[in-house]
């Protein structure tokens, strides 16, 4: 009873989206959800959402960094985005003494302002391209698609590159590659650190309540961007002046209710939500698990170094954290997955495409097809997750494996002596970058760990040749872990990674087999080398199978269904969407309520002091109990709003996004997903979708009371 009760309640719906599900085209939201949008509450017009001719919402949202949104929020190019969002900028800013990781940043002019190594990206218009892609590939066999579906866009996107502009495009495949969409953006260079707050506000919580409600922290951190005086992108200069942007955020301080109208802009990296059955086994059997087990010991080594000593802290910080929020993430998705019984479901769902697919030869196979691909590939699949997370999980390890390029030039005897001089130079450079952000006990642990772990773990077959005999005669059995510490103590002692003096010398002249005599480079070559001569091909044509079945597959389920394709959106690939839902409480379990938001009460709870995750300032105690929150205060809860949650459907990569209510003003930035959703990025749940956001109020009361920078709100529009 209680299975079909929960099964009901939680049933996916792989024909259209439901409630707040979607993650919708900006260009098409006219078409497919802009009616609804306003039954819930919008007040703007299409044009107003998304246009080409004239200045839009969309203008105001960028890329930021490698994986992140961030919006633009006032005439002079201010940047909102989150703070793990600016977190390697603002760690690679800071130093022991001056640490703004830990105690925070503000820029009280632009000269004060910290240049970065960032990069973002303004969307300049997207267009469909599938005729052209598709005119292109007429005719070709799956095999001969997939070569050169890549020249093919190239042709395309070539057309409208334009590097004196900063114009590039980028074409995505859409459902599964049944459609091709081009994005062209603006990329601009210069873009330097305005403010952050200290790690008390940004990470307050940290590990412990990441990817959970109730929450309290203040994930903001502040950018700007800058151009050439003739407003181009440019490289760094001291000459260049901040962005006069096309559109920027007005930011509203009139709070907010359960039911709220929300809406999200931003790039959500990545969902499956047409995964089928036998890729959540794989996932759940042995990709998590695998990953989550290594990671485990991975974050222990390195958390107990970190607490012992701020410098070590500072240095893994970054490394740490993003293996950390996915560790979480990887475990709870499979937990999530499991509880939700989203395995059957899928079975049931590919059971009716089955019965429709029967006599029609081009989808009749499909789901034979997929089993097969996945059997012939799982024997191998934990071993590459071993390789990835756990051999090369060691930063040495790591860096070791960059040198394989290096062997390659070396190995080659008609490379030009310039060539190798250039490569050894860059791997001179590189290893300078590893060394920074080297800590030797940890890695030495995470060293001896990770090549035990592969030892007991792996199928013994697919262990590299040698390689485990060479350390057993060296240092004795292999079932004793003082064996492989002994090993690992070795390789930290003699590689050139490590020492200048033999760096020199190979440096000076370089061999192909003296970089093979070194120990690290011979291990992390030895498990590469296994990897790359037979399994690698496998994986390839595992994965290339995969993408022609999931066309197929996508495109079987469109036609089977086709009143509900006109309102399908495509999975997240990191271009653009919109998504609308509403500020929303939920009830996460049995006899459990979760409100809409949290106030400052709640970091006074959950305050532990000296604490790694839940510690406090002085002075940010003393002024929280002062309750001087000024304008910034919510009336209706007589205190100051913290974070709130909206049933928007977002995924990582839409990491400080704008949240915008019903007249297009910004509320929040979103920086997270609940616990109870894990599973998210194969299958929706309606009932306990959320986002976590930041309320602006906080944000906005951070900067001007915690930080004193009322520079910053005074070049914001307020909404009031
Ligand atoms: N889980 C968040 C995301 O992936 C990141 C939160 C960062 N905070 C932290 N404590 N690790 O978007």
């Amino acid at each position: 009873m209680k299975k079909l009760f929960i099964m009901a309640l939680l049933s996916i719906s792989l024909f259209k989206a439901q409630a707040d599900e979607g993650m919708w085209l900006p260009m098409l939201l006219g078409k497919q959800v802009y009616a609804d949008m306003v039954k819930r509450g919008l007040k703007l017009t299409p044009e107003q959402l998304y246009s080409i001719n004239k200045a839009s919402i969309k203008d105001a949202i960028i890329i930021f960094g490698g994986g992140c949104t961030g919006e633009i929020v006032s005439s002079q190019g201010l940047i909102f985005t989150n703070h793990h969002c600016g977190y390697s900028a603002i760690s690679g800013a800071s130093t022991v003494e001056h640490n703004y990781l830990a105690d925070g940043f503000y820029a009280y002019n632009k000269d004060q302002e910290i240049q970065s190594k960032l990069t973002v990206q303004f969307l300049d218009r997207i267009e469909d391209v599938t005729k052209e892609v598709e005119d292109a590939l007429k005719g070709l066999s799956n095999e001969e698609r997939s070569k050169k579906i890549g020249d093919v866009y190239k042709s395309i996107t070539d057309k409208v590159a334009d590097k004196e502009n900063g114009l590039a495009g980028r074409i995505y495949a859409m459902f599964k590659g049944n459609q091709h969409i081009m994005y062209v953006y603006k990329t601009y260079r210069d873009i330097r650190l305005v403010g952050a707050p200290p790690e008390s506000v940004g990470k307050f919580g940290g590990d412990t309540d990441n990817w959970e409600w109730p929450r309290h922290t203040g994930d903001f951190s502040i950018f700007r961007v800058y151009t050439s005086k003739d407003g181009k992108p440019a490289e760094y200069s001291k000459d260049n002046v901040p962005l006069k942007p096309k559109y920027f955020l007005p930011v509203s301080i009139k709070g907010l209710k359960d039911g709220d109208f929300s809406m999200i802009y931003g790039y959500p990296g990545s969902t499956n939500r047409y995964e089928i059955s036998n890729g959540i086994k794989l996932k759940n059997e042995i990709e998590n698990p695998s990953l989550v087990g290594l990671r485990d010991v991975r974050l222990k080594y390195m958390h107990e170094q970190m607490i012992k000593d701020p410098a070590v802290k500072l240095k893994l910080a970054d490394n740490y954290a993003s293996v950390a929020n996915y560790w979480k993430f990887f475990d709870g998705e499979t937990k999530q997955l499991i509880k939700y019984h989203v395995y059957d479901q899928k079975k049931a769902f590919e059971n009716k495409f089955e019965a429709w697919a029967k006599g029609k030869p081009e989808f009749e196979n499909i789901l034979q097809d997929y089993a097969k691909n996945y059997a012939d590939w799982t024997p191998y699949a934990k071993q590459r997750q071993y390789l990835i997370e756990g051999i090369l999980g060691s930063h040495l390890a790591g860096a070791a494996s960059g040198l394989a390029s290096l062997e390659a030039k070396l190995l080659n005897n008609t490379t030009p002596a310039a060539d190798i001089k250039k490569a050894v130079e860059a791997a001179a450079e590189n290893r300078k970058s590893f060394i920074e952000k080297e800590d030797l006990p940890s890695d030495e642990k995470i060293l001896a760990a990770t090549c035990m772990m592969f030892y007991n773990d792996v199928d013994k077959s697919q262990h590299p040749i040698g390689f485990y005999e060479g350390i057993k005669a060296a240092y004795g059995s292999l079932n004793d872990e003082a064996t492989f510490k002994k090993w690992a103590h070795d390789v930290f002692a003699k590689t050139m990674l490590l020492d200048d003096a033999r760096w020199n010398a190979f440096a000076a002249a370089p061999t192909a087999a003296a970089l093979q005599e070194d120990p690290a480079f011979a291990y992390a070559s030895a498990f590469i080398k296994n990897y790359t001569g037979k399994y690698a091909s496998l994986y390839s044509a595992f994965r290339n199978k995969n993408d022609e079945l999931g066309r197929l597959y996508m495109k079987g389920i469109m036609e089977m269904n086709p009143d509900a394709v006109k309102k399908m959106y495509p999975d997240a690939n990191f271009s653009m969407r919109v998504s609308y839902g509403n500020v929303k409480s939920y009830n996460p379990r049995d006899a459990v309520h979760y409100d809409y938001v949290t106030t400052s009460k709640g970091i006074l709870e959950k305050y532990i002091p000296g604490d790694y995750e839940f510690n406090l300032p002085a002075n940010q105690i003393e002024l929280l109990k002062k309750r001087d929150f000024g304008q910034y205060i919510d009336k209706s809860r007589n205190d100051l709003v913290i974070n709130f949650i909206t049933t928007n459907d977002i995924t990582g990569g839409n990491s400080g996004s704008p949240v915008i209510d019903g007249n297009g003003n910004l509320i929040g930035l979103a920086f997270d997903g609940n616990y109870e959703a894990l599973s998210h990025k194969i299958a929706f749940d309606k009932n306990l979708n959320r986002t976590i956001c930041v309320d602006v109020r906080y944000v906005l009361w951070c900067i001007d009371k915690l930080g004193g920078a009322k520079n910053i709100i005074n070049e914001l529009k307020l909404v009031r």
